[in-house]
């Protein structure tokens, strides 16, 4: 049954049809097709032809630029052929592995440059802008970039400012170039498996009623960033590029000036999944946080922007209200970071981390046939991984009668209720891919074929994502409930 095709409800969404049924190829024969086998310098265009290679430059040589640049690698129709960052400790090593690691995507050398505009001035053979740079930039670089007549991915958040988000948008929509943002679990089959089968078709979780999401991140990993032995860069040059100093620079995201705070940097992926999974914006937001922890004191660090807050937000969707709470905290890296959807047959939690992959069906569902067929939504899962999340019973040692009256034994009991333990599947589809190779083949594909409509997260879908998280900040200032209206979301 459920290896059917997939009936589309409106021809929007044909294209993540279209994209899963590929992403699901790629998956189930281990690899993209198209995955370039030659070094040689011919290679690319002989092994992606008929289509065009794209060339492709990267802004920002981070830790995010390194792994899209790696994620690339088994994407078909890529060819590196710059970077541009500031820093040069970023930048030279970034140009020598891509023309290392990625030497199957580079024909000569890799250009490096040391800004955006001396990229698009000096370089003008480049198809595609990487922009992974922190937050405030991307506003302003995306519009260089399309406006040039490039191709654009844009990392996430979009920006540290609704302003900054709306120009993305109408930089977009005055270009008509294609333009992705870099929400990537909108390309990951395990995502879209979720959300096109088992939320959409099977509707097997019935009435979805709340959702859950966190990214809970420990002290060790939240420390402020030192700078590299020798490797700073002149107060000077920090002010031209807008930086108060190499601390700020170094750790943008806890400063407004630059960024947005855990809640924009981490809520801005598991956020957008709420509104991605609904395929709508909540109608209100309540949120809490503040600098709880990181304040400065007793040799703690010192940030600017909350290190912990939390959410609720109510969707009023047309099956009945669903509310979703989130909380990012960067003191205890408790449980991880997962996506948690709960609907009256079952339930399902999900990651980019696949830890996170189970359904549970709740006493009475029988969810089998959609295990079955050669294209099945869920699995049994290994009996040694039943027990891995807490849906689980456990075993314990029950009291043994004689220590006990009955008396006492009665208070033990919680609740005579109590529901029944909920039987356990695995979300079937796997990656077997880095996280984000799966999106940054559907911007090249989009890019290549000159189609917007292919893009699995373009930029005023994004945008939508953006305000609900942002707005975070306007209801934890006036410590009041907001309630979004139809201009929040419109450009
Ligand atoms: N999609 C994801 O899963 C994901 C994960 C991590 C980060 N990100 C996003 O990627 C972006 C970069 O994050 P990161 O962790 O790599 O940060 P990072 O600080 O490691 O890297 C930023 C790079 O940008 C460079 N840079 C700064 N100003 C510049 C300028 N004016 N011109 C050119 N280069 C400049 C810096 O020198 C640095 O090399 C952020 O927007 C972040 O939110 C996305």
């Amino acid at each position: 049954m459920n290896s059917e095709p997939i009936s589309t409800p409106s021809p929007s969404l044909n294209r993540f049809m279209d994209r899963r049924s590929f992403l699901r190829t790629s998956v189930q024969t281990g690899a993209a097709a198209g995955l370039f086998l030659s070094t040689s310098k011919n290679a690319i265009a002989r092994e992606t032809s008929p289509d065009k290679v794209m060339k492709c430059a990267l802004v920002g040589c981070g830790a995010q630029g390194n792994r899209l640049r790696v994620s690339s690698k088994d994407v078909p129709g890529i060819q590196w052929v710059a970077v541009a960052d500031i820093w040069d400790f970023a930048r030279t090593p970034t140009a020598r592995r891509t023309a290392y690691e990625n030497k199957h995507q580079v024909d000569g050398a890799v250009a490096e440059y040391t800004t955006i505009e001396e990229l698009l001035d000096k370089q003008k053979d480049i198809d595609c802008v990487f922009i992974a740079t922190p937050d405030f930039l991307h506003a302003p670089f995306s519009r260089m970039a399309l406006e040039a007549g490039k191709a654009v991915y844009s990392e996430k958040m979009m920006s540290n400012t609704i302003e900054g988000a709306k120009d993305m948008v109408k930089a977009g929509q005055e270009t008509g170039q294609i333009f992705q943002i870099g929400h990537q679990r909108h390309s990951n089959p395990r995502y879209l498996n979720l959300r096109e089968n088992v939320i959409k078709k099977a509707q097997m979780m019935g009435r979805i009623t709340h959702c859950y999401g966190q990214w809970n991140r420990g002290v060790a990993a939240s420390q402020p960033l030192g700078v590299p032995k020798g490797q700073e860069i002149s107060p000077d040059l920090l002010a031209k590029y807008g930086y108060n100093n190499m601390e700020e620079f170094l750790n943008w995201r806890w400063y407004a000036k630059y960024g947005g705070g855990p809640i924009s940097d981490l809520g801005a992926h598991q956020i957008d999944i709420f509104n991605w999974m609904f395929e709508q914006e909540p109608e209100t937001l309540f949120a809490t946080g503040g600098v709880d922890y990181y304040d400065g004191k007793e040799g703690r660090a010192k940030f600017e922007l909350p290190d912990n807050v939390m959410c609720i937000y109510e969707y009023k969707r047309p099956e009945g209200m669903t509310r979703a709470y989130y909380q990012v905290l960067t003191t205890t890296g408790s449980q991880g970071y997962y996506e948690k959807f709960m609907g009256i047959n079952g339930s399902v939690a999900i990651s980019e981390s696949p830890t996170y992959n189970q359904m549970y069906a709740e006493p009475g569902q029988d969810w089998s046939k959609w295990s079955e067929g050669p294209n099945p939504f869920i699995l049994k899962p290994a009996e040694s991984v039943i027990n891995k999340f807490w849906e689980q019973e456990r075993d314990w040692k029950k009291p043994s009668p004689p220590s006990y009256n009955v008396s006492e034994l009665a208070k033990a009991i919680a609740d005579v209720r109590e529901s029944k333990p909920l039987a356990p599947w695995d979300l079937a589809v796997a990656l077997e891919r880095p996280p984000h190779a799966p999106h940054v083949q559907n911007f090249i594909e989009a890019a290549r074929m000159k189609k917007p409509e292919h893009l699995t997260c373009p930029v005023d879908m994004a945008y939508r994502a953006c305000v609900t998280v942002l707005k975070a900040y306007d209801s934890i200032a006036s410590g009041q409930k907001y309630h979004f209206t139809k201009e929040d979301f419109a450009v």
